[in-house]
């Protein structure tokens, strides 16, 4: 059998060897496609006042899009199932004031969907 891949993480997330690097990443890309994300989603009916479950939301960075699109009345739950990206989302949301999007570490496969309130999920750039 051949060894796992070095770029893979323990739960097989490709980009997630080097974490930090990862974030800053995602943070870069998001400055470029925040824009088209938004209008996506917006087409896709997402719209104020709506409860959102944003899946595999990283640092944050679609979370906070979904989160700007149903303020202020709706909210955004992001899961990831890395502790130091939900860290990361969680204080990025503070410093911005953002008060409507809360951050759950877990693995989406032992999640029951069904058990939260929510109108729509998204899950952008969830890669395996
Ligand atoms: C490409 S990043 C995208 C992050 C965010 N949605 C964004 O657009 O900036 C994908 C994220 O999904 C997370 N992820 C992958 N598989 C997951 C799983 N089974 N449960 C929870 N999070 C997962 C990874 O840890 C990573 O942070």
């Amino acid at each position: 059998m051949s060894s796992p891949s070095p770029l893979l993480t323990p739960t097989g997330y490709a980009f997630g060897a080097d974490r930090a690097h990862e974030h800053s990443r995602l943070a870069r890309q998001a400055l470029l496609s925040d824009p088209v994300t938004e209008e996506l989603l917006r087409e896709a009916g997402l719209e104020r006042g709506m409860h959102v479950v944003d899946l595999g939301s990283g640092a944050g960075d679609s979370a906070f899009v979904v989160a700007k699109l149903v303020s202020p009345t709706g909210s955004v739950l992001g899961v990831e199932s890395s502790a130091e990206a939900v860290c990361v989302a969680r204080e990025r949301a503070e410093a911005a004031g953002l008060r409507n999007v809360r951050f759950l570490h877990a693995d989406i496969g032992d999640l029951d969907v069904h058990q939260f309130p929510f109108e729509a999920h998204s899950r952008s750039r969830l890669v395996p």
